[in-house]
């Protein structure tokens, strides 16, 4: 097992259009081989196995070596800041990260900002000359300045339903995310020729109608 390469699976949101992307690529998914709380999933005939992890858990999966490579949202990527290679763009789990506030949010000094994301959120801010206090949160985000939390929060925006439902308002997007393909910089050498063909099989499917 130990040559078997180890692909790290984010469980959640980026899950169901990941495995349409891999089945487009002649891939198989973790729903072919396993139970679906099994957590390791053997694919024998590629000697292959999906690790299946919660989506933050992934860079350090891949940094460490304990997956080999891994699909993650660049939002999760830039905010762990991990050693890891990103070889490819998947295109999927698109959506954006921004600042929301309410709609009568007035500018006020040092404002705190509720982000699961302290790390991008400081250094975004920092670059922009601004003065905010970062409030780490773990989720339901908007909460935040709804209840007094905070005076504005960055967070990520899909289709707009959960800001639109809380009276939020987007006041400006900061990056464009996407899921990408990450490597662990001691498996892309040994096992260069099967990630590289995996790639391969990704990018010819990538963008393609229907995979979005
Ligand atoms: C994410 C994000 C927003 C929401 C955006 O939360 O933090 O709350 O999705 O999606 P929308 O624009 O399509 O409404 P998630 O569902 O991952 O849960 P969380 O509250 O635990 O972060």
């Amino acid at each position: 097992m130990k040559d078997w390469l180890k692909v790290a699976m984010p469980k959640g949101r980026i899950y169901k259009q990941a495995t349409k992307l891999f089945k487009e690529a002649g891939l198989p998914t973790p729903e072919d081989y396993g139970d679906s709380r099994k957590l390791i999933i053997p694919v024998p005939e590629l000697e292959m196995e999906f690790i299946m992890a919660k989506p933050v858990d992934v860079p350090t999966y891949v940094e460490y070596g304990a997956a080999d490579i891994g699909l993650v949202g660049k939002d999760v990527l830039m905010e762990e800041d991990r050693d890891v290679y990103e070889l490819l763009d998947l295109g999927i789990a698109k959506c954006r990260m921004s600042i929301i506030g309410t709609k009568d949010w007035e500018p006020v000094f040092n404002p705190k900002v509720a982000t699961k994301y302290p790390n991008v959120a400081s250094q975004y801010f920092r670059q922009q000359g601004q003065q905010v206090e970062v409030i780490k949160l773990n989720g339901s985000i908007e909460l935040a300045p709804l209840i007094g939390l905070a005076d504005r929060i960055v967070d990520m925006v899909e289709t707009g339903q959960t800001i639109r439902e809380n009276g939020l308002e987007e006041l400006e997007e900061m990056f464009s995310i996407t899921s990408r393909l990450i490597a662990n910089r001691v498996s892309y050498r040994l096992k260069n020729e099967r990630i590289q063909r995996l790639c391969d099989q990704l990018q010819s499917v990538i963008g393609q109608e229907g995979t979005k």
